[in-house]
């Protein structure tokens, strides 16, 4: 089956609601691209897959600490991966520095003041991104290495969960709020583009697909396992 295909043809347009329920029909354009999502909403999305291998590093870095032996350096090699590619060469060099940032900047204020330490970021997590690769390419983690590595992953950690934090709640924000109406459509459906074209389909869902597969390697992937114990009374 054409996974692209058949979710993209599957667009819907809400063109009225009335006592709580939405009148949904088939193919009509909206102002959110093809999958009813625009583009801000496609890019913390996307956020949401890298924050998901953030956590495979933050949960990897505290298995390095306790038995780097037996730790999959395969799996996370793939996370780094995954990290490159839809991370790096796809969300942050084709959707935000070719188009929100120049235009941020453009608008001045606290949303174009963000600009030069979110490209350091970028540029920071591209050299841990290369020197995390170059250690798991062996499949294994030689003893030695695993502080060092755990402490580049919790770095790395610390770093994209404040830069997604600040991009969700102030840059993307400032961005989509200077557009029309129609340059939001316009770009909603440009990410689409740029995104079939990087993936040749659905980048979101193999991504998603991706970091799942990666998760059960590791034994991540049971959200429970990441529920907070009870608070000691006393
Ligand atoms: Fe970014
Ligand atoms: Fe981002």
């Amino acid at each position: 089956m054409n996974h692209a295909l058949s979710r993209r043809s599957a667009f819907v347009s809400v063109i009225g609601v009335a006592a709580g329920a939405a009148l949904i029909l088939p193919g009509c354009s909206n102002d959110k691209g093809d999958e009813g999502v625009s583009a801000t909403e496609d890019m913390m999305r996307e956020h949401g897959v890298l924050r998901r291998i953030i956590v495979v590093y933050r949960e990897s870095a505290s298995m390095l600490r306790g038995n780097p032996a037996d730790f999959d350096a395969a799996a996370l090699g793939r996370a780094a991966k995954l990290f490159r590619t839809f991370g790096e060469d796809y969300h942050e060099r084709k959707l935000e520095e070719q188009h929100v940032f120049p235009a941020v900047q453009k608008l001045g204020g606290e949303a174009a003041d963000l600009v030069r330490p979110l490209l350091d970021q970028h540029n920071r997590g591209r050299e841990m991104t290369a020197f995390l690769q170059s250690k798991c390419a062996g499949g294994k983690i030689a003893e030695a290495d695993a502080p060092r590595i755990a402490q580049a992953l919790e770095s790395f950690t610390r770093m994209y969960e404040a830069h997604t934090a600040f991009e969700d709640t102030i840059v993307f924000q400032a961005w989509t709020k200077s557009l029309s109406e129609k340059q939001r459509d316009e770009a909603g459906e440009q990410f689409e583009r740029i995104e079939r074209d990087q993936f040749k389909g659905d980048g979101f869902d193999m991504a998603v697909e991706q970091v799942a597969q990666i998760e059960r390697s590791l034994g991540l992937h049971d959200l429970a396992h990441y529920t907070a114990p009870p608070i000691s009374v006393g």
